[in-house]
């Protein structure tokens, strides 16, 4: 794989990360419910940190593309998500398919840079292993993000 393709595929999870952020950010003010308030508030945490990995990937982006001269630009495109849901669990139960579903993307995507790492040329070493760190941070947000909604769906889920 080149450098660019790992690109185009960065441009994909990005567009990802701005659905997490309208995510969340409807799921903070249309949630329904007796804990509407508690809910709405950790909904809304969410959305800014997501609005903090849309920030971190449209820089990773943008610096790839200035520092190898690539014939792209950083679009702002939001994949598709749920925006119907009201109901506290329904909205829960997304967000943990949602985080569980991102975790497994970024450890694909370690791979894929590793190949790109692996082409022999110096510039590619490096930029593929700088893209390895940021995917790890994500990784290590996302999967904590995950941990703790599952705990908040114990019950729901049937895990204990
Ligand atoms: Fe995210
Ligand atoms: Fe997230």
């Amino acid at each position: 794989m080149k450098i660019e393709n790992l690109v185009d595929l960065l441009i994909g999870d990005l567009s990802n990360e701005y659905s997490h952020m309208h995510f969340y950010m409807q799921a903070s003010t249309n949630v329904i419910g007796l804990h509407r308030q508690e809910i709405g508030e950790f909904f809304a945490e969410q959305a800014q940190s997501e609005m903090k990995h849309v920030e971190e990937f449209r820089r990773l982006v943008q610096g790839l593309i200035t520092r190898r001269g690539l014939d792209r630009k950083v679009p702002s495109l939001v994949a598709e998500f749920k925006d119907q849901l009201r109901c506290p669990k329904a909205l829960l139960r997304a967000a943990l398919e949602m985080e569980d579903k991102v975790v497994a993307n970024y450890v694909f995507r370690r791979l894929e840079a590793e190949c790109v790492g692996a082409t022999g040329d110096p510039e590619d070493k490096i930029d593929a292993t700088y893209i390895g760190l940021f995917l790890e941070d994500q990784i290590l947000d996302s999967r904590g993000d995950a941990d703790n909604i599952r705990e908040m769906l114990v019950n729901d889920l049937d895990l204990q």
